[in-house]
């Protein structure tokens, strides 16, 4: 017997507010033509005052739970994908836990930016494959506009806020790519890259602090990473690019999905894209897309997917599964 953690739920979260990208011309030198044409991002949204990453995080998880026919009670475990916690600590994800009622399990975050849900979701297979947990919900959320500097137009238009979920279930498979569930994951990080991509504040300024990104650096080594890192978890799955219903992607910049799925030999009709619409969420794109694309009726039972991001640190990685 193989123990695979499937997916049995899926949801998400977007804040009310949609600010489109010629709300930043009355405040920045930049316009709609440029964002769109560098980054492919048309609109994004913004959580409100009283919105934070945890109360995000519980929506997505209401849904993922709903849409399983299960409640807090029968989850194991909680998992966090986020660089932007609403306190410096107790875990976004205890606070999730109680939003949710749940006086059982353990919760905790994980925290590897914009590649945060694929370590997320590695960890979270981990556990149900140790025999840790039997259901884990795993989340990517984040309000990346709490850490923008607004006068930074290289970095605010490219950046939005929201959550997305998966409930993933211990289940029996045959030991095979056939099998429904993760089949194989794959991470990355190489910390000599860390000033690429950081926030100038934390514990030892004493401040929030704001979004310092090297974006064109960045750029260079993401598809390259990113192709690399799918097909490492393409092998280990034992799969190959042809068989791939879809693939997730970051949703950073839409050159970067368009270089990695060509990289991989891939058309773009086998590429879930909404960074039109959310902008980059870091660790909240891959599951908001994930969630976007099973209610598109994109993604369906027994499709073969490959999600992969890459994010500060540098981190990254992939993660292979069948829905
Ligand atoms: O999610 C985590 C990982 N992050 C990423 O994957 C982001 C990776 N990087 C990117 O997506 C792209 O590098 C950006 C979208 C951030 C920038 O695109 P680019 O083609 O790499 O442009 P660039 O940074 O090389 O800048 C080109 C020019 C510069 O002007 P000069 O120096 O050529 O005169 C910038 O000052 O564009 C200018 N620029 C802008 N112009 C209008 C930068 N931001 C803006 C702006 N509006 N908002």
């Amino acid at each position: 017997m193989t123990l695979r953690a499937v997916v049995i739920g899926v949801g998400h979260y977007l804040p009310e507010r949609v600010v489109p990208n010629a709300e930043f011309e009355k405040t920045l030198d930049t316009n709609d033509e440029w964002i769109k044409a560098r980054s492919g991002i048309e609109r994004r949204h913004f959580a409100a005052e009283d919105e934070t990453t945890s109360s995000m995080a519980a929506e997505a998880c209401k849904a993922a739970l709903n849409m399983a026919g299960l409640s807090a009670d029968d989850v194991d475990a909680i998992i966090v994908a986020t660089s932007t916690a609403d306190l410096t600590f107790p875990s976004a994800a205890t606070m999730v836990q109680a939003e949710l009622g749940m006086t059982k399990g353990f919760a905790f975050d994980v925290q590897a930016v914009c590649a945060g849900f694929v370590f997320a979701l590695s960890n979270a297979n981990a556990l149900i494959l140790s025999g840790q947990a039997k259901r884990v919900l795993v989340i990517g959320a984040e309000t990346f506009s709490k850490i923008m500097d607004w006068t930074d137009r290289s970095t605010c238009v490219l950046f939005g806020d929201g959550a997305g979920a998966l409930l993933l279930e211990a289940q029996e498979g045959t030991g095979t790519s056939e099998d429904r569930g993760i089949l194989s994951t794959d991470l990355n990080s190489d910390g000599r890259h860390k000033d690429l991509l950081y926030v100038d504040g934390g514990v030892s300024t004493g401040t929030t602090g704001y979004l310092r990104m090297q974006g064109n650096q960045v750029f260079r080594h993401a598809v390259e990473k990113l192709a690399a890192t799918a097909n490492t978890a393409m092998d280990a799955a034992g799969v190959t690019a042809d068989e791939v219903d879809w693939i997730v992607p970051h949703q950073a910049n839409i050159r970067i999905i368009q270089g990695t799925a060509k990289k991989l030999g891939l058309p773009m009709e086998n590429v879930v894209v909404t960074v039109q619409d959310h902008g980059n969420t870091s660790a909240a794109s891959i599951p908001l897309a994930l969630s976007v694309g099973h209610a598109r009726g994109q993604i369906k039972q027994g499709d073969l997917i490959v999600t992969e991001a890459i994010g500060g640190g540098l981190a990254w990685g992939a993660v292979v599964l069948r829905w």
